[in-house]
């Protein structure tokens, strides 16, 4: 099920949420700075309970991105994978309904991949290509279109040591690896910038009606199919 995983552990647990217990799926990944758990979907009460790494400030402090993490975990529809060390989170990533402005929050199943960070000192060991590659091979997000809008002023330029368009294709190239592909539109979000880009994985619960209608969304200004990125 999930590829490029054959040195790990998949099991799935229970994540205790006040009374209930949610089932979530673990992935064990071992590193030379020791074992990163990748789990999720994390309820908020076990968001709570870990600290944040203090470097995990490329969208906002560390202690408010640990408020957005909790936030989004107890939103309908809102999900947190995280990589964790010991009693830390290391990395993260988001799921969230569309933002009401955009024209994605209209399609009932469009969810929205809001950001993928990981802590500067735990990059390069694989740890943000498994919690993608696990995140979307999770059953909750089967029944979903899944939308990531890459912005280009939200990349970490400085300490990749890469130019615009070389991160454009490191990002785009580790999310290709967790099933998503580039789609073209007119949303001017996207179009503001040339590196920024619209990638989506339908997953395969969605309806043939609802890939119809997320195609249909995709074009919408006056010039239709005309405008291409
Ligand atoms: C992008 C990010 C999540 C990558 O996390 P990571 O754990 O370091 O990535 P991985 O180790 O899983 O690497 C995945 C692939 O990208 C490549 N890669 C990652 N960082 C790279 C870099 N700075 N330069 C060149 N290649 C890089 C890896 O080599 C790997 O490819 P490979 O398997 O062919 O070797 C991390 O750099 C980050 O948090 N950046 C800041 C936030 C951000 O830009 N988020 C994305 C927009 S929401």
């Amino acid at each position: 099920m999930i590829g490029e995983l054959q040195f790990f552990v998949v099991r799935r647990s229970l994540l205790r949420e006040g009374d209930e217990f949610m089932l979530a799926d673990i992935l064990e990944l071992q590193t030379e700075k020791g074992t990163v758990y990748i789990e999720g979907p994390a309820p908020g009460e076990y968001l709570e309970s870990l600290s944040m790494n203090q470097q995990l400030n490329n969208f906002r402090p560390a202690g408010k991105q640990k408020e957005a993490l909790i936030n989004i975990s107890k939103i309908p529809q809102g999900m947190i994978y995280i990589a964790r060390h010991q009693k830390e989170i290391i990395g993260y990533v988001t799921f969230h309904q569309p933002d009401e402005y955009t024209r994605w929050s209209k399609h009932p199943r469009i969810l929205e991949m809001g950001g993928i960070e990981i802590s500067p000192e735990w990059r390069k060991y694989k740890i943000g290509l498994n919690l993608l590659k696990v995140a979307f091979s999770a059953k909750p997000l089967e029944d979903f279109i899944v939308i990531t809008m890459e912005y280009a002023w939200h990349w970490d330029l400085r300490s990749s040591g890469l130019d615009v368009w070389k991160y454009q294709k490191m990002l785009t190239g580790m999310f290709s690896r967790a099933g998503l592909s580039k789609v073209s539109t007119d949303d001017p979000d996207i179009l503001e910038h040339p590196c920024n880009v619209l990638m989506a994985k339908i997953g395969p619960g969605v309806s043939k009606q609802d890939i119809l209608l997320f195609e249909s969304m995709r074009f919408m200004s006056k010039y239709g199919e005309a405008v291409q990125i």
